[in-house]
């Protein structure tokens, strides 16, 4: 993923996003679904009685692979991007991938969502857009819905990467302010990662 400092927290930067799927340069996409989510759903399918994960949104999701992983594991899963290019190519995967912008989401989305899974779309936003997203994920869970995602904690430098990195700490204290912990999942490092030692894990519960 190459820095991208010229998305704009004022616009739909979907022509942007929309232009690296039409030229097939997304080399975020690791045609597989996030090996964290992967290890969260197995160890969640061996409890002695498996949760129903119920309804979940994957905003960001690009090609899907992260819906699909959800949906093998029994959820009614929705992945929506601002790419239609990016929903076009996740749907002929078989995806359930909707062209949507998660700071204009329908109205009655609010309170729907038993989880959402974050991963590669908060540090794709504008840092200005922080408070928003929370404030996004937040209004479509149900009261006590799941909010699961996987941060890259890193300084955003200008580097080869994602375009706004965060460290951990950041990300947190941004979900503090709508989000409740989960006691039972403090700090949690997913066993498998995309990058050695980078991604860290956040369960919250609304
Ligand atoms: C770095 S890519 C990651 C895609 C996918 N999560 C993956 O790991 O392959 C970020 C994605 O977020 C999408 N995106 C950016 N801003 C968005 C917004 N406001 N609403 C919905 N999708 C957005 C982009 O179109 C892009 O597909």
């Amino acid at each position: 993923m190459n820095d991208d400092t010229t998305l704009d927290p004022n616009t739909n930067n979907g022509p942007a996003w929309n232009a690296r799927y039409l030229d097939d340069d997304i080399p975020w996409d690791k045609q597989a679904p996030c090996p964290g989510l992967v290890d969260w759903l197995a160890d969640q399918a061996e409890e002695a009685v498996p949760p129903k994960l119920g309804r979940w949104l994957v905003p960001g999701c690009g090609l899907g692979h992260d819906v699909q992983a959800l949906a093998d594991a029994g959820a009614d899963a929705l992945g929506i991007d601002l790419s239609p290019a990016a929903a076009k190519r996740a749907t002929a995967l078989g995806r359930t991938v909707l062209v949507a912008d998660l700071f204009d989401l329908p109205a009655d989305w609010a309170g729907t969502f038993d989880g959402v899974w974050e991963h590669t779309c908060f540090c794709a936003i504008h840092p200005e857009q922080r408070d928003a997203y929370v404030a996004a994920v937040h209004r479509v869970l149900k009261p006590n819905g799941s909010f699961l995602g996987i941060f890259f904690d890193a300084e955003s430098d200008g580097t080869e990467g994602p375009p706004f990195k965060a460290r951990f700490d950041t990300v947190r204290t941004h979900f503090a302010t709508r989000f409740q912990n989960v006691p039972s999942a403090p700090n949690w490092v997913p066993r498998r990662q995309h990058r050695a030692a980078a991604e860290r894990m956040l369960l919250l519960q609304r």
